[in-house]
């Protein structure tokens, strides 16, 4: 037996982490059942850190118990294990990672400015700062950086690539992320020439759907510190500080995320001025998350619109940059729109992805570049865009070879494949990886395009399919870190994090239902997903202060009355306190938006979100083992699940309803008695016959709707997934979706929006969950539970769990189906089949056949 997929703290190798007990993480092949472990730490000149030593236990994972670790140290691991007849495996390949600074006075670089006093009213060209150093005969060479902004550092001229957009984004008031990069092959024995330009980034530049700027500060800082490990044992370092060369007459004369480029490649800097020196009160840490990066490269067809404009198309929306080379003469242009429709006119377009007023449009996302002469080679450095089509107008003939476009997004581990006999549906879950892929760029966003804020609710809802698709562990732990850095002093949270460039007006969505919600209920799915304590014991404090908020809006009527027909008594245990989204965003002929959905607050929608929450909250805390705080959740629950139902029997919020989201909510959440409970499971089926079995939920709700149904009767489920009609999921792919759009109607709408808005992909995690039925049951147990149904003759799903790949695949035969199924080593399933009793298997594959019809 051999244990395999090892990591450190869910990351793969990494460099630059602040752990000093990390969790080491493998997983087994090739045997059934693990009996006892080995780990073995080597720092990398082959002293040995840590020999756990024979330890008899079948859990994957082991926290770090050798040598105290110290900043810089490099650890090199490995694993070997004993199967079931006790016969030790071989060693595991080795893994690595390496201890960031954790001291600050591990830290002698300066943080460095350009010399200039910024307005807050100007935009400024990118900072060129520059210093040179010869260096001894190296061993090992780390960069370890930072900015107030976003950096790309250059050591002779080569990139030191690993992060785009470093260091991505936190409140850069309270946190600010540093890197720490490998760099030994870039350094040349001799003089040497470390190079940084530095943009606005998220810090001076444009955020939220309004493009506000100056959000954490005006005066964007570098921090840099450059350690030469030298084969006689010394150490040589190179620190930003006032010698450091400056000047910003380079290349790029403009730089923003949302914005774009503005380069002028004529130019080099000249670096005539120095660096000032600076301050910034906060000490960098580690992000621990996986890094930005560059992925798939795609190549574009080139469409003359009727109008005449020459369009590059790259046949799939993404979240990205664009390079490319040309031939050109000194002086001429190129300029670049991104775009993710054509118009009804088969034009190119930025409305569906702009914000506007008489004053700002946001965001430009364009590149206008100026060619030297010759040879010319750009790649966009400085900004991310949501396009799949690039508007060219070139003084030089455009050729679609000469451009490729990279998605960059955060580099999480692909976890979660399915495929099934229905080719939308196949579309449908390919699409949503797609929007998952471009809303991941160090935070979670609602759109790559317009907004890309950090929304909690659209974070919340897809968690449980993030953590499905991807490892999401590392990035979730980072995205609860902002929801906890933005907190209110009395608890409550935000609906977005960070909180740069939220408008002041929207401030007062903060404790929104569903969308503050998920700084408790995304540890919540970290936890059922990876077994993860340490999640829920870290952010403890922070979500008993953010539930004790909620059950404080109990019996709270404001800014509105109290909702008529509740009486007083029962007016005490709901909540219609504050502004909030409620359901938000249902169809239109389901409920039509009208203004006072933002400014007032929705007592049902509220309510129950204080039942779910206290609910989690009480099973957080028993597990954790604070049980007088359990029994004041539980209270709290029973107390909110209480007011609920007699809100439920008033007029205004009747079950008597043909909106789907006001009997789905409550039927997932279990808040009703047992007739209403009756009442409301008719009632939705009701409602579904008069929509024609078409989705008319909203945000929070179409998540939920296939699970209620399933539970009805789970041929209800399928004929409303198999929905090609709008609304509905399927509907989507059926007009070209490559991505999961804002609007149902996508690009056909009357007004388009956003076409990457992955919250409504979230329904993904049903596929795996109920349609393959794999669920994680605890540590090294599934339950696999597959339901066909439908029309379909096939589904297949693959999810490399945290304790290893698991397959669920069946196929309508003539006699019944055929189930295939395959458990990791080490794992144990509760196999049920339609039909069938119970069955416990062990790892393997297993082909097993139903009569089942
Ligand atoms: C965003 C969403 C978000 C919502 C709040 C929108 O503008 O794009 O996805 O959750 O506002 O209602």
């Amino acid at each position: 037996m051999k244990a395999i997929r090892l990591k450190t703290e869910y990351l793969k190798n990494p460099l630059g982490i602040d752990f000093t007990a990390p969790r080491l993480f493998w997983n087994c092949a090739d045997g059934v059942r693990q009996t006892a472990h080995q780990v073995i730490c080597h720092d990398e000149n082959e002293n040995l850190l840590w020999d756990s030593g024979k330890i008899e236990s079948g859990s994957m994972h082991t926290i770090y118990a050798g040598t105290p670790l110290h900043s810089r140290v490099h650890v090199v691991w490995q694993v070997r294990l004993w199967d079931e007849n006790d016969v030790p495996g071989d060693w595991s390949e080795p893994a690595v990672f390496e201890l960031g600074l954790l001291h600050a006075d591990d830290w002698r670089a300066q943080w460095i400015t350009g010399d200039y006093i910024p307005d807050p009213k100007r935009r400024y060209p990118v900072d060129c700062f520059k210093t040179t150093f010869v260096a001894g005969e190296i061993k090992k060479a780390r960069l370890y950086a930072t900015a107030c902004g976003v950096y790309q550092a250059a050591l002779n001229g080569q990139p030191v690539e690993g992060f785009t957009l470093a260091p991505g984004v936190t409140d850069y008031r309270k946190r600010v992320q540093y890197q720490t990069y490998d760099i030994t092959a870039l350094v040349q024995s001799g003089e040497n020439a470390l190079t940084v330009q530095m943009a606005d980034g998220w810090y001076r530049g444009c955020c939220g759907a309004w493009g506000l700027r100056n959000q954490y500060g005006t005066e964007t800082k570098l921090l840099a510190q450059l350690e030469l490990m030298l084969t006689d044992g010394t150490v040589q370092t190179v620190c930003t500080d006032g010698s450091w060369q400056w000047s910003n007459d380079g290349p790029v004369r403009f730089a923003d995320n949302k914005d774009g480029e503005r380069i002028d490649a004529r130019r080099t800097p000249t670096y005539s001025g120095h660096a000032k020196i600076t301050t910034h009160p906060v000490q960098p840490t580690t992000s621990d998350n996986e890094p930005l990066t560059e992925h798939e490269r795609l190549a574009a067809k080139i469409l003359h619109t009727p109008s005449g404009r020459t369009v590059l198309d790259f046949g799939q929306n993404i979240a990205g940059i664009l390079q490319f080379t040309v031939q050109a003469k000194a002086g001429q242009r190129i300029c670049l729109r991104f775009g993710e429709m054509l118009d009804e006119n088969g034009e190119f377009t930025q409305k569906n992805i702009q914000t506007s007023n008489e004053k700002i449009t946001s965001p430009l996302q364009q590149v206008d570049y100026v060619c030297k002469a010759g040879r010319n080679d750009y790649k966009t450095a400085f900004a991310i865009f949501g396009f799949q089509h690039v508007l060219v107008e070139s003084e030089i003939p455009v050729d679609p070879a000469a451009f490729t476009a990279i998605a960059v997004y955060t580099d999480m581990e692909r976890t979660g494949w399915f495929s099934s006999s229905n080719e939308l549906l196949n579309k449908f879950f390919d699409s949503t990886v797609w929007s998952a892929k471009n809303n991941h760029a160090d935070l979670p966003t609602d759109c790559p395009t317009r907004e890309r804020h950090g929304w909690a609710g659209d974070a919340q809802i897809f968690c449980p399919t993030a953590c499905t698709l991807f490892d999401y562990a590392a990035f979730a732990r980072k995205y609860e870190r902002d929801l906890c850095d933005a907190q209110h002093k009395n608890g409550c949270f935000t609906q977005i994090a960070p909180v740069g460039g939220v408008d002041s007006y929207m401030n007062a969505m903060d404790g929104s239902a569903g969308w503050s919600d998920a700084g408790v209920l995304i540890p919540w799915d970290v936890y059922a997903a990876y077994g993860d304590r340490k999640i829920l014991e870290e952010n403890y404090d922070a979500m008993c202060r953010y539930a004790r908020y909620k059950i404080g809006t109990l019996g709270k009527w404001y800014p509105t009355a109290m909702p008529t027909g509740i009486g007083l008594k029962h007016g005490k245990d709901i909540s219609n306190y504050g502004q909030s989204y409620g359901e938000w965003a249902e169809p239109e002929d389901v409920k039509a938006f009208a203004i006072s959905e933002f400014v007032s607050p929705h007592p049902e929608e509220t309510t129950a979100y204080i039942v779910y929450l206290m609910e989690q909250m009480e099973k957080i805390a028993r597990l954790l083992g604070h049980d007088a705080d359990a029994a004041e959740f539980a209270a709290a629950a029973k107390r909110a699940r209480s007011g609920y139902q007699h809100l439920v029997a008033t007029k205004k919020h009747s079950l008597d309803t043909d909106r789907q989201a006001k009997l789905v909510r409550p039927l997932y959440m279990k808040l009703l008695n047992k007739p209403q409970t009756a009442y409301a499971r008719k009632r939705l089926i009701k409602a579904l016959d008069n929509y024609g079995w078409r989705l008319g939920t909203g945000f929070l709700s179409t998540p939920f709707i296939l699970d209620v149904l399933a539970d009805i009767d789970l041929q209800y489920a399928y004929r409303l997934l198999e929905n090609e009609e709008l609304p509905g999921w399927l509907c989507m792919p059926k007009q070209g979706a490559t991505t999961i759009w804002e609007n149902w109607e996508g690009p056909n709408a009357a007004a388009p929006a956003s076409l990457d808005h992955y919250s409504k992909g979230a329904v993904c995690d049903w596929l795996f969950r109920v349609m393959c039925g794999i669920q994680v049951d605890g540590e090294n147990h599934f339950t696999i539970t597959p339901r066909p149904g439908g029309h379909f003759t096939h589904a297949e799903a693959a999810y490399v769990s945290a304790y290893g790949r698991v397959e669920s695949t069946w196929h309508k035969t003539e006699n019944g189906f055929t189930f295939t199924i395959t458990i990791p080593a080490n794992c144990t399933a509760t196999v049920i089949l339609p039909g069938q009793a119970p069955q416990e298997l062990a790892a393997g594959e297993y082909t097993l056949e139903s009569a089942y019809k």
